[in-house]
Parts: structure tokens; C-alpha cells; sequence
């Protein structure tokens, strides 16, 4: 079986900056990884690249074997890719339901107008109001998005998420700014997500979480993989603690 997400050699330049530096690795399927490295190590670069947000100066990525380096972001969310930012952006003056149903109408067609036409309401409505639950957002339905606070609002990226049915779901800093029990609650929607047979790729700073919930670690530093392997293993290769302690690992507050 073709694993879920494969990258071959991938590369980006910003200018001077070489954000991502050849990058090789393949996630099965199931599998639950998490991706760290320091403040401006080429992670945002990376999971934009295959969601394909960014196109690689070179090197090729593959969805369940399917080469979509060169297609765009809808037919990837047609291959089962789905993306939260890391900076939150909900459709702030529509319902915490609406913004859900949107992302559902997205997997069909990546023509608005098209989806519309497609959209059964009371199914959608149905099938957005279980993925809030799922993420416990249950009861907040008709909220505008924009009046949620941080921790829902990081819930309700989630949820936009799961809207496209994704089989490989990609998590950019979903704890970030969370306290300690919005980001334990966070943790669980994640593990549930993975649970239900999601593959999961969480780029996390939050290395208590990461270390408990991931099976798999992939570093990065300067736009390398420097580690990858059990977590426990990686973390205690001394190149890899030398990136976090040299490079000045900040705390995930922060990010
Ligand atoms: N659009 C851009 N234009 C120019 N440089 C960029 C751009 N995006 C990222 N970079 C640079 O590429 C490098 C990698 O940035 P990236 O955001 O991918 O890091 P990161 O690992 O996600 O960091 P953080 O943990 O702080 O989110 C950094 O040096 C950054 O300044
Ligand atoms: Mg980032």
C-alpha cells in the first residue's frame, strides 16, 4: 500500500533563506506524527507545500501514491488532505455551523458556486453540527465565529477540517496560545481524529503533548530533517537536543 503523504527531495528558497532543504519522508497510513523544530525551521513552509499553498523549487509530493506536486489545493483536498493554520481564520462574520458546512462544500467542488448547488442543507447541516460535537464545540452552532475566543476558535479550525472527510489531516500548531485545559481538551479532539483513522502530522512546540500523543517525531532544523524515529529516541539524540538548546527553542506561548 502507497504510504498516505510522501515527500522526495523537497526545497524552497526564500531569497537568501533556504526554508526547506531537501526534505525526504513518508507517513503511512494511521500513523500519527509529529513535526518539530525550532521558531523558523521550515515546518509552516513544509506542510504549506504539500497542502500546496507553496510550490517547491524542487522535488515532488505524493497523496496515497498520487503525484500532486503540480496540482492545486482543491484536487489535494480531493486526494483526502486537510490543513489548519496556525494562525486561526474562520469566516469571522458567518456561524460557527456555516463556516463548517463551507469547508464540507469544498471536498465536492472547488467552485463556490457549485458547491452551493450541491449542498443538501439539512445533511450538511446534520453531518457539521456531529464534527462539532466531535471537537466540543456541541451548543455553539450558531455563534458567529468571530466572537469565539482563542481556544474555540483553535476547535473550530479543526472542525473545518475534518469537514472535507480529510484521510491525512495536517495540524499547524493547534495548541498554540491555548492554556493548560483548552489544550488538554484540544489534545483529546486530536486523539479522537486519529482514533476514528485519520493520519495525523501535528506541528506542534508543545513538546509534553507531542511526546505523549505521537508515535513518530520528525525534526527539523534550518530545513533539514535532522531526526526521525520513536520520540523517546530522537529526543535523546544529541544533534537534535543541540538544535532546541543552541537554537534557542522558545516556549510555544510565544508562537
Ligand atoms: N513567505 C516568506 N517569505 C520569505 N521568507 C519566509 C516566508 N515564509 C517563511 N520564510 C522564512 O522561512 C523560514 C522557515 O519559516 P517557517 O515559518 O516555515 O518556520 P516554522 O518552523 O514554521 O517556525 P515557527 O515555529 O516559528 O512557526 C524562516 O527563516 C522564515 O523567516
Ligand atoms: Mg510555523
Amino acid at each position: 500500500m502507497s504510504a498516505a503523504l510522501q515527500l522526495d527531495d523537497v526545497a524552497i528558497r526564500f531569497g537568501g533563506v533556504l526554508a526547506v532543504d531537501g526534505v525526504s519522508f513518508a507517513v503511512e497510513q494511521g500513523d500519527f506524527v509529529g513535526l518539530i523544530g525550532p521558531n523558523g525551521a521550515g515546518k509552516t513552509t513544509l506542510i504549506r507545500i504539500v497542502a500546496g499553498l507553496l510550490h517547491p523549487d524542487r522535488g515532488r509530493v505524493r497523496l496515497s501514491g498520487l503525484d500532486v506536486t503540480e496540482e492545486g489545493t482543491a484536487a489535494r483536498v480531493r486526494a483526502g488532505l486537510a490543513l489548519t493554520h496556525q494562525i486561526v481564520r474562520p469566516f469571522r462574520q458567518m456561524t460557527v455551523l456555516d463556516n463548517v458546512v463551507l469547508g464540507a462544500g469544498y471536498r465536492r467542488t472547488s467552485s463556490p458556486f457549485r458547491a452551493l448547488l450541491h449542498v443538501d442543507r439539512r445533511h450538511e447541516n446534520a453531518r457539521a453540527a456531529e464534527i462539532l460535537a466531535l471537537v466540543g464545540l456541541g451548543g455553539a452552532e450558531k455563534k458567529l465565529a468571530g466572537s469565539l475566543p482563542l481556544g474555540q476558535m483553535k476547535r473550530l479550525e479543526v472542525a473545518r477540517a475534518l469537514a472535507v472527510d480529510p484521510k491525512v489531516i495536517l495540524l499547524d500548531e493547534p495548541l498554540a496560545g491555548l492554556n493548560h485545559a483548552e489544550a488538554a481538551k484540544q489534545v483529546e479532539t486530536i486523539a479522537e481524529v486519529h482514533a476514528r483513522g485519520i493520519t495525523v502530522v501535528l506541528v506542534e512546540h508543545n513538546l509534553e503533548e507531542v511526546m505523549r500523543i505521537c508515535r513518530r517525531l520528525i525534526v527539523l532544523n534550518n530545513g533539514q530533517v535532522i531526526g526521525d524515529g520513536e520520540p523517546r529516541e530522537v529526543m535523546a539524540d544529541p544533534v537534535v537536543h543541540d538544535a532546541y538548546v543552541g537554537g534557542g527553542m522558545v516556549s510555544h506561548a510565544e508562537a
